[in-house]
């Protein structure tokens, strides 16, 4: 077992004075490109990373007692019972999603453990979510297939959380592989894996947690949903997956430019994944830096800090570099030539303290395994 899935079943026998029945952890993840198009139909590729959270869940000594719920982390125990805006609401929209769903769960109760930055943007929440579900169908003997799991994960997460995000966090914490990186087409909920065999090419998966909190559930992430709904409708089509470069000329402003950034971003996804498959870094890292770029200009989801990130990377020798996730805050990704991550970081560290930002946070991330139960 790994360390945090020691943890969970640890705390689960500490807690409820019984072996947990099931122990199953999942990632967080980064996104190498395309960015808020999961909402639009469109396409993503995301990795796992290294870091998981654990779910250990069994019947838990019952005797009377509701489901409980209890985080190692934060050392609380909480019951089943009603959304409180904590932790285990992610837990608690899991059970109900499946419920809805029409999936009859056994009673339970869970203990949690992880590793994964909270508030980040590297997808905790869909950590936690994506064990959940893993543990709660073999708990239960669902046999619930893996995309199923993520559309129930992303249920919990619209329908139970309240926050409106698309599929892509879900999907990659449940699909995965470690070594590769998996192109998601958010429409047909179809993906396949791309190698990605980042030592081969002598570079490494260095992130930059900028510190600046997100607020996910907050107005940005919403009104840019809502107005690439809204340019989708004066388009007359379903999603601005299905939108081209002739149709800008009947959109103006922020529809003009929300509808620029996916188009040209989606374009770039796939673009991508044939520079990961030639092994052709270069121009998978010219990429990066042109979504950036857009996510910068047109989407306007960026921050003066993430800015900071990307043009301190240009400048210190990272191959490629951007925002990851929702932007506003949160967590930018750079490609960077291995031996040389540690002058990169100290020089990026530098720039952020020059302009009084924030200290950033670094990790070194290898992708790594989707969901899985524990032997
Ligand atoms: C967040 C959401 C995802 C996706 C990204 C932007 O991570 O949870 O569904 O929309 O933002 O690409």
């Amino acid at each position: 077992m790994r360390e945090t899935e020691q943890r969970a079943a640890r705390s689960y026998t500490e807690q409820f004075g019984e072996e947990p029945d099931i122990v199953a952890s999942a990632p967080g993840r980064v996104n190498l490109i395309g960015e808020h198009t999961d909402y639009n139909g469109g396409f993503v590729l995301p990795c796992a990373i290294d870091r998981r959270i654990a779910v250990a869940l069994g019947a838990g000594g019952r005797g009377g007692f509701e489901t409980r719920l209890y985080s190692a982390d934060f050392d609380e125990m909480r019951q089943i019972g009603e959304k409180d805006s904590s932790w285990a609401d992610y837990p608690r929209g899991v059970a109900w999603a499946m419920g809805e769903e029409g999936y009859e769960i056994k009673p339970f109760s869970a203990a949690v453990a992880g590793d994964v930055p909270l508030g980040s943007g590297l997808s905790s929440s869909a950590a936690i979510e994506a064990a959940t579900a893993l543990a709660l169908d073999a708990f239960s003997g669902l046999g619930v297939g893996r995309t199923d799991l993520a559309v129930i994960c992303q249920r919990a997460e619209n329908d139970y959380v309240g926050v409106g995000s698309g599929i892509m966090d879900q999907y990659a914490s449940l699909l995965c592989e470690a070594g590769e990186a998996l192109l998601l087409d958010c429409r047909s909920l179809e993906a396949v894996n791309v190698p990605l065999d980042l030592p081969s090419a002598g570079l490494a998966l260095v992130v930059c947690d900028t510190r600046v909190e997100r607020g996910l559930a907050d107005t940005g992430y919403n009104d840019r949903r809502a107005t690439c709904e809204r340019a989708a409708r004066m388009l007359g089509i379903e999603e601005l997956r299905d939108a081209t470069e002739g149709d800008l000329d009947l959109l103006s402003e922020a529809e003009l430019k929300r509808a620029r950034h996916v188009i040209s971003e989606n374009a770039r996804v796939l673009e991508a994944v044939e520079a990961l498959e030639d092994e052709d870094f270069e121009e998978f890292g010219r990429l990066m830096y042109a979504s950036h770029a857009s996510l910068r200009d047109d989407y306007e989801v960026s921050t003066l800090e993430l800015d900071t990130f990307v043009r301190a990377a240009q400048q210190h020798g990272a191959t490629g570099a951007r925002l990851t996730g929702a932007g506003f805050g949160g967590c930018a990704i750079a490609l960077v030539p291995q031996g040389e991550t540690e002058v990169f970081t100290d020089a990026c560290e530098q720039e952020f303290a020059e302009r009084a930002f924030e200290k950033p946070a670094f990790y070194e991330f290898v992708p790594s395994a989707g969901a899985e139960l524990a032997d």
